[in-house]
This record gives structure tokens, C-alpha cells and sequence, in this order.
């Protein structure tokens, strides 16, 4: 009988289905719903620097630089009390591993809001630094620093596991995540989704398109976990993006994935999908003759395909669209 028992980032799960940071995970309410429907683990709603830095300036003006010093800070802390509450109350309700998340930009002032979610009861923290980079005058590799620059304020002063969150933008990811081990990531997830723009023809305005993603989108973090788990092969990953079905995990861990973060699949299908994609992980494993995850994950990565990066690139590219005709 299998046992979809693992391990992401030092935290252990019943099973691999890790509901990602979205609306799902916006109040216990939900998340306690999602853990009797099955949930390995919840990434709770991300919490802004944005948000934050807006509701701080909106309190400037107000006399000295000291009265707004103190107001921003004020209004800063007001703004993680309700992520801090949400954290309490989940930890009080629910007995699966609950990660705070943490939307961050520059690399000031979230050490101090990392050590208060820690010292709220999260479980571990998820970090992401998605950005679309358009400067023009930006050095080459200054926000992938960047990353490393925040990870590094954060571990100094939190003990739990520290996960990273990437955008697929990244010139070189495995550069990244070999940095982002050794300044002491627990884990990473590929990839955050950005926002997908879309332009109206009628009213020739910008328009949202899918908020949903698309199943397609799971090849793309296949071909990243299985290369970069094959090249910095002590870090944890997890899959996020079109992970859909039971088969979709199986890929995940067979391209090296310790776990996956599901969220278009739940607003799709509903919370009754969670179990729907166990089973069918389970009915997988029970043909295959696994008992754990642990016996096939990496299997189909780089490394166990007998070479680096081969299988996943140009000659690939070559083989597949040279000779592709209707
Ligand atoms: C409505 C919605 C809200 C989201 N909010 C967040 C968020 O606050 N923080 C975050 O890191 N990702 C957020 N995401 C991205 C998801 O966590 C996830 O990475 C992405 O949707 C890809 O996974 P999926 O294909 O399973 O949807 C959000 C996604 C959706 C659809």
C-alpha cells in the first residue's frame, strides 16, 4: 500500500498536496476545510510589502519626521497583525504545517516582520521577490542579489525553514539556487505565476487574461526541477504551476520534487480534487510497485537520464521542430 508520506524543507507531510498562497488560504475557516479534505500543508496568503509600505505613506504628513516615523511603523505593525492572528487561529484549529509567505522587494525591514511570523507559530516561511525586471540601466544579476540579500537578513534572524518562491524570469535559476542553498534556503518552489496582461481590441485598454493557470504549464517546471535537482541535489523543491491531477504530482517527483503547491486545480474543482489527485497518486504507485515517494523521486532528472542537461535542451529542440510538419 503506498505511503504518500514526505519531507519539503525540513517539514514533514502527510502527503505531497501543499495548498499554495492564494485567496484559498486567506482564513482558518478555508484552511481547516482544506486539511479534512486532505492537504499535505498551506502556504497562507502572501503578505505585501506593497500593502504595507502603501497603508505606512499614507500616514506621512502628519508633522515631524519623528511623528511619521512613528506612525509608519505603527501602521507597519497593524498591517501583520491580521497575518498574525490568521497564523494563530490556523495553528489552533488545523495540525498541518502552516507556511507564512512573505511577498518581499527591497531588503529592508523583513527580517523584523519574518521574526514576528516565526515567533506567530508559522511553521516555516515561503519568499517571494516576483518582479518583472525593466530598468533599463539594471546590472546584469542584481535582482537574482537581490534575492540572496534577503534571504540572507531573513535566515540571521529566523530559525524555521526558509523556502524561496521564484519567477520564471531568471537569467541562469540553478546559478541562483546553488547561492540560495548556501546562504541557507531550505527549500524552493518553481515558479510564482505573474500576473498575466491581456489587451481589450474594443476598448483598447489592458485587460486581465487567465488569473487561472493552464495545465501546459506544468512542462516548463518539470524541465527546471529536473535539471536543478540533478545539480543541486540537497535543497527540497516543490512544483507550482498546472499541477492538476495525481499524474501531474507523480511528475513532479519523478523530475526530483519532494512536494507540489496546488492552487488553479482547487478554484477549479474544488476542495474534493485534493483527494481525487491522492488517489490517483496512490493507484499510480500501487502499479509501479512503490511503496514511498522517496523510491522514485529524481528518477526521470537530468542526472538519472545519464546526462546534465541534454534531454532538456537544444538538442532537443532540434530533434522535436526540425522535422515537425502538420
Ligand atoms: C487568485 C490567486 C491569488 C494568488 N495569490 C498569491 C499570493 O498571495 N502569493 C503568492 O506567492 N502566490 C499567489 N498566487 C500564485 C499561486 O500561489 C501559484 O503559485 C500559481 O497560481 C501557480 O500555481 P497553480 O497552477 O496551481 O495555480 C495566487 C494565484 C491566484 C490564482
Amino acid at each position: 500500500m503506498a505511503q504518500l508520506k514526505t519531507t519539503f524543507a525540513g517539514l514533514a507531510l502527510n502527503n505531497p498536496v501543499i495548498i499554495s498562497s492564494s485567496g484559498l488560504t486567506d482564513s482558518a475557516a478555508k484552511i481547516k476545510k482544506l486539511e479534512d479534505a486532505g492537504a499535505g500543508a498551506v502556504v497562507l496568503k502572501s503578505v505585501f510589502e506593497e500593502q504595507i509600505a502603501m497603508q505606512a505613506g499614507s500616514m506621512h504628513g502628519y508633522g515631524s519626521p519623528e511623528a511619521n516615523d512613528y506612525l509608519g511603523a505603527y501602521v507597519r505593525s497593524h498591517a501583520l497583525n491580521g497575518h498574525i492572528s490568521l497564523i494563530k487561529e490556523v495553528k489552533d484549529v488545523c495540525g498541518i504545517p502552516v507556511i507564512a509567505s512573505i511577498n518581499c522587494y527591497s531588503s529592508n525591514e523583513w527580517a523584523d516582520f519574518a521574526k514576528t511570523l516565526e515567533e506567530a507559530g508559522a511553521d516555516a516561511l515561503e519568499l517571494n521577490i516576483l518582479s518583472l525586471q525593466t530598468g533599463k540601466d539594471d546590472a546584469y544579476g542584481s535582482f537574482e542579489q537581490r534575492h540572496i540579500d534577503i534571504l540572507k537578513r531573513i535566515k540571521a534572524v529566523v530559525k524555521v525553514p526558509v523556502i524561496m518562491k521564484l519567477g520564471n524570469n531568471l537569467t541562469n535559476p540553478v546559478t541562483l539556487i546553488n547561492q540560495l542553498h548556501a546562504n541557507g534556503a531550505e527549500g524552493v518552489v518553481l515558479f510564482n505565476r505573474f500576473y498575466q496582461p491581456d489587451i481589450n481590441t474594443d476598448s483598447l485598454s489592458l485587460s486581465c487574461s487567465n488569473v487561472l493557470s493552464s495545465p501546459y504549464e506544468l512542462a516548463d517546471r518539470v524541465r527546471w526541477i529536473a535539471i536543478a535537482s540533478a545539480k543541486v541535489p540537497r535543497l527540497a523543491y516543490a512544483v507550482s504551476g498546472g499541477v492538476n491531477t495525481g499524474k501531474d504530482i507523480v511528475k513532479a517527483v519523478l523530475a526530483g520534487a519532494s512536494a507540489t503547491e496546488v492552487c488553479s486545480a482547487v478554484y477549479r474543482f474544488g476542495n474534493k480534487v485534493i483527494g481525487e489527485m491522492k488517489d490517483e497518486l496512490s493507484r499510480w504507485m500501487d502499479e509501479k510497485g512503490y511503496e514511498t515517494l522517496e523510491q522514485f523521486r529524481g528518477r526521470v532528472n537530468a542526472q538519472a537520464l545519464g546526462d546534465e542537461v541534454g534531454p532538456f535542451e537544444r538538442t532537443q529542440f532540434m530533434r522535436y521542430y526540425g522535422g515537425y510538419e502538420e
